[in-house]
């Protein structure tokens, strides 16, 4: 493995790591900008440490995933996307993230621990891949609780098509398939009570109104949950108001779920655990429900869909190329045409894939938030779906685009550093060989981190393949 890389890796995670005061230990994203503690960032920070040989640490930061895991009411199971810093006497001591940021934070989520959402929800692979048998005995109950409450509370139509409630959800916190919901709550000309005055990143400000329209999002939301919890509405009423403000049946959380319920299943087969069927039958079940409804064949690729009642987001972002990353969910032909999308120089194809937008889209930013950039976790998924569907189909068509995205993600961290995400091209294809690197978002970005596992990759699956231009 590339010592200098493994080195600045495990110096960018240990700088990176907390001691909660109540003895937990995990890798905040990045210093000052997210010092708490975030669910799928911390999965990839547990498989970093794994890979560069810290096995403790990577056991200690899943576990500490569940400190605050939701223990009664209609959402118990639930994770939060972010369990807070700065709580406990001793946190609030220790920097400035213990104060400002916290108190901030309390008051925005209206809890002294955690938020009230959750996150991709891909605990389950990361505990199966890099956990033991004595890690599965631990977590399963509690894994097994969070998936419970993704089928109980996140089906409301009982079709097999999970819904997010807030964009943030989905991890990609601009993306432009939330635009029009945030737009509609945008144009209300309602102030939010809140607004992120921490970010300090300058992209995700360029659109004020968007950043506004998802802080209106949250405070709804938080009124809808809070009538339900105080009794004034019922659950299949909270549940319908939720599914009209956002309701987002987004591919890329459905390939997660399949992928993750297979993974949980797999772990409860070896413990003995009678439900790990069911878990299996579920993640079926809603492979089922994306490949029926959600591929448009004219298109040829997933489409999200949103709202009650449903209608599409038509805006064609990362996430229908994140399917390939959720086991056998897609079929050879869909694969196919997912494939031909990738390597579209009009589209996908730009000098550091993958962009998170196409650039033929009137919001492709190549060097915005969410909204056109590269994200060197995105780039994770897809090199490990396109391997996977080079194994499973047996086609090397598969290979090139995975090397090549592998090559350039590297050579992004190594020339630009840990960023939180990078420039993916030009606006124009015509602009792309003047195209200089950059790196945005705060620095010693934990996530970026994956380079590594994209470096091994290079010399295992990939190696000898010839990298698509
Ligand atoms: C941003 C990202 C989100 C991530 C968080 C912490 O909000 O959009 O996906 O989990 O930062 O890194």
């Amino acid at each position: 493995m590339n010592q200098t890389l493994t080195r600045a890796v495990r110096d960018l995670i240990e700088g990176n790591r907390v001691v909660t005061g109540d003895g937990h230990r995990y890798t905040r994203p990045a210093q000052r900008t997210y010092p708490h503690q975030w669910l799928w960032d911390s999965c990839f920070h547990a498989r970093i440490q794994f890979l560069f040989g810290d096995r403790a640490a990577a056991h200690d930061e899943l576990r500490a995933l569940f400190r605050a895991q939701v223990d009664s009411g209609p959402d118990r199971g639930r994770l939060p996307h972010m369990t807070l810093f700065g709580g406990h006497p001793a946190e609030a001591l220790q920097d400035d993230a213990g104060g400002s940021q916290y108190a901030r934070d309390v008051a925005l989520w209206g809890d002294a621990r955690a938020s009230s959402i959750t996150q991709p929800p891909i605990i389950a692979e990361t505990v199966r891949e890099i956990g033991d048998l004595e890690l599965w005995r631990e977590l399963w109950l509690p894994m097994a609780a969070y998936y419970d409450w993704w089928l109980r509370r996140r089906d409301p139509r009982g079709d097999g098509l999970l819904v997010c409630h807030h964009v943030w959800e989905t991890g990609a916190d601009a993306s432009p398939r939330a635009d029009a919901a945030i737009l509609r709550l945008a144009n209300s000309g309602r102030t939010p009570r809140a607004l992120d005055k921490g970010t300090i990143n300058v992209t995700a400000k360029k659109r004020a109104e968007l950043l506004a329209g998802r802080f209106l999002m949250l405070e709804d939301l938080q009124a809808i949950d809070q009538a339900e919890l105080a009794g004034t509405i019922d659950e299949p009423t909270a549940a319908r108001q939720r599914l009209s403000l956002y309701g987002h049946v987004a591919v890329d959380m459905q390939a997660y779920l399949v992928a993750n319920l297979g993974a949980l299943a797999r772990i409860g087969e070896a413990l003995g655990q009678p439900e790990a069927a069911g878990y299996a039958a579920q993640a079926e079940r809603i492979a089922e429900a994306v490949n029926r409804e959600l591929w448009d064949d004219e298109l040829g690729y997933y489409v999200d869909r949103w709202g009650d009642p449903a209608r599409p987001a038509t805006a064609l972002t990362h996430a229908p190329l994140l399917a390939l990353a959720g086991a056998d969910l897609v079929p050879r032909d869909r694969a196919e045409r997912l494939l031909a999308l990738l390597v579209d120089p009009e589209r996908f194809w730009t000098r550091w894939p993958l962009p998170t937008a196409s650039r033929q889209e009137p919001y492709f930013d190549p060097d915005e938030y969410w909204r056109g950039s590269t994200w060197i976790n995105v780039n994770w998924f897809l090199v490990r779906g396109l391997c996977a569907a080079a194994r499973r189909f047996d086609d090397e068509r598969y290979l090139p685009p995975a090397r090549a995205i592998a090559e350039r993600s590297v050579a992004l961290v190594e020339d630009v550093g840990f960023r939180e995400y990078y420039r993916s091209g030009a606006r124009q294809l015509s602009g792309d060989a003047n195209c200089s690197e950059a790196g945005f978002g705060p620095e010693r970005f934990g996530w970026s981190g994956l380079a590594l596992d994209l470096a091994r990759a290079l010399d295992h699956e990939l190696a000898g393949v010839k990298p698509l231009r």
